[in-house]
């Protein structure tokens, strides 16, 4: 059966970005004849700073939205990286596979550590690596991901790849990222070329999955278009990224084609449009909103949930480790 395997980062609040670019498209990756594993991953949210307070907070409301959001711990495994141990003994063994000129081209690095990259710290750089292992000790062959993580999923195909060579071996499956549907590169709101992300300096830039009616409607009200509206049909969205957004944000929501949405509101100007799409995201994040709450309540019922995912993410783990180490000639007493 195919094994699928995504993670998100406990740093910060979840978006209407990771939404849309990814849980709502792990809950329907929910199926029979797939297997789940999804995964906090608080290893990869300490490559930049995070207050030792918060970051338990934060894994704990990354598993209730997921939970809320209809993954199912009865089907999926849902657990957080850092309390299966296996994750970082096989990164290791992807440092010593990896070259550094693979990690050089990544353009997430470059982005996140800035002009200062010298001040970055080494697991920032290595955070890829890190990532190829959350996927390959899992064997897993789908990675359900937004568009900014491409680049990363083909890197640990490279490394699965180097891997087998090396050795002689057909060992780790070349991993396919799975990046389909109108909500995988979610704009900000104020500036259509750039992505919705969770650290971005305005708060007005995003939808917050916890953001309440009102906050969500005044933001689309704000968000930046041109005087156009909706244009007749798709064609008439090039070169117009904000306006695509909003489309492409209904889209996601609404489970229409782009060009249907387009078709139902043709002509429209956005006192029309941007109103019909507050209302929608908050018929769809509303009752997911609250649920979150409901299960941040009850902070020890998530962490046995995290636990129990955690044995289960581990039964999985611990032969493929135990296996590569034999592949590489690590002596086992
Ligand atoms: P993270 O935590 O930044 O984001 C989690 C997921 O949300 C997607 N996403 C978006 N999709 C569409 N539009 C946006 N504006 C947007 N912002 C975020 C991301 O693409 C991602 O799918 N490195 C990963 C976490 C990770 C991982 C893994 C993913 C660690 N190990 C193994 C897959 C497999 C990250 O930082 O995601």
């Amino acid at each position: 059966t195919p094994r699928v395997f995504s993670g998100i980062k406990p740093s910060g609040g979840l978006t209407l970005g990771n939404y849309l670019g990814a849980i709502k498209r792990w809950v329907d990756m929910q199926s029979p004849d797939m297997e789940t594993i999804y995964c906090a991953v608080d290893l990869h949210a300490i490559t930049v700073w995070q207050d030792p307070k918060g970051l338990k907070g934060g894994t704990r409301e990354i598993a209730a939205g997921l939970l809320a959001a209809g993954i199912d711990p009865e089907h999926s495994i849902l657990f957080n990286q850092s309390q299966v141990k296996e994750h970082t003994e096989l990164a290791w063994i992807f440092n010593c596979v990896a070259r550094v000129g693979w990690m050089n081209r990544m353009t997430q690095f470059k982005d996140k550590a800035g002009k200062n990259a010298e001040k970055a710290s080494l697991g920032l750089y290595a955070y890829p690596s890190l990532m190829a292992a959350d996927i390959l000790i899992y064997h897993a062959t789908h990675v359900p991901v937004g568009e900014d993580q491409k680049q990363h999923v083909e890197l640990t195909r490279d490394i699965a790849n180097k891997f087998n060579n090396d050795f002689g071996v057909d060992f780790f499956p070349v991993t396919e990222p799975v990046i389909e549907g109108p909500g995988t590169r979610v704009m900000n709101l104020r500036d259509g070329t750039k992505k919705m992300s969770k650290s971005g300096e305005s708060d007005m830039e995003r939808i917050n999955m916890l953001d309440d009616a009102d906050t969500i409607a005044k933001k689309f009200k704000k968000a930046k278009t041109d005087p156009d509206g909706i244009p007749m049909d798709l064609d008439g969205l090039a070169g117009r990224p904000e306006a695509k957004n909003l489309v492409d944000i209904y889209s996601g929501l609404s489970d229409m084609t782009p060009a249907e949405v387009v078709a139902e509101y043709a002509g429209a100007g956005w006192g029309t449009f941007k109103p019909a799409l507050a209302d929608l995201a908050v018929a769809k994040l509303a009752p997911i909103s609250d649920e979150m709450k409901r299960l941040m309540d009850d902070p020890a019922e998530i962490d046995r949930k995290l636990a129990q995912g955690a044995d289960k993410a581990r039964a999985i783990a611990t032969p493929i480790l135990e296996k590569t180490y034999d592949i590489v000639g690590l002596l086992r007493g």
